[in-house]
């Protein structure tokens, strides 16, 4: 008699199979959710830092209540403030987190390389970043964002985070919308400075 193969898997292996594929499917499911988590709440904190800002136009109070806003609403997050451009160094704003190092120069640290490239720097592991500055030994990942007053640059927002690979493009985008709504806020005052 012939043995007659079969590749149908045995009972097992098969509802190990089905898991697989649910799991997937699951996976790409609470990949959405997380998405649409975030884009709700970065549009919550649009709403959140017009209504912080409404009416008041002290520069280094709305920064601080940015910055406030951003470190208790963002999970996973241990250092959220700013750093603006004195000259052709950053000086260190205010922020929400433990003290850090005070100036930073163009082209160092994530920092400096996000303000001399104007571009946004997510940073998934610190410890991977030549010539990282470490401010907080319990940052993992970082994400910069540089602050523009038309082209000129005005400093950078910058965030860190405990947890590796904290920040994505989702999180890159909707800093860059709050900056640029607090930069739209600041305009008037940046150019009674001048
Ligand atoms: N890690 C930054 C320095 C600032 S702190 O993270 C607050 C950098 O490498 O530029």
């Amino acid at each position: 008699m012939t043995a007659v193969l079969t590749k149908r898997k045995p009972a097992t292996k098969r509802a190990a199979a089905k898991k697989k594929v649910s799991g997937k499917a699951a996976k790409k499911t609470a990949a959405k959710t997380t998405e649409n988590a975030k884009s709700k709440l970065y549009a919550s904190l649009t709403v959140q830092l017009l209504s912080l800002l409404k009416g008041e136009h002290d520069f280094i109070a709305n920064a601080a209540n940015f910055s406030a806003l951003l470190f208790n609403s963002l999970p996973n997050v241990n250092w959220a403030g700013f750093y603006f451009l004195h000259g052709d160094e950053l000086v260190l704003g205010p922020f929400q987190g433990n003290p850090a190092c005070v100036r930073i120069p163009m082209g160092k640290g994530v920092c400096g390389v996000a303000a001399q490239q104007l571009e946004t720097i997510i940073v998934p592991n610190v410890h991977e970043f030549p010539g990282h500055i470490a401010c907080d030994v319990a940052s993992n990942s970082e994400i910069v964002v540089p602050l523009f007053d038309g082209e000129r640059l005005l400093g950078v927002l910058d965030l860190d985070s405990p947890l590796i690979g904290r920040f994505d493009d989702q999180d890159a985008e909707g800093l860059n919308e709050l900056a640029t709504v607090f930069v739209g806020h600041e305009e008037g005052l940046i150019h009674d400075h001048d």
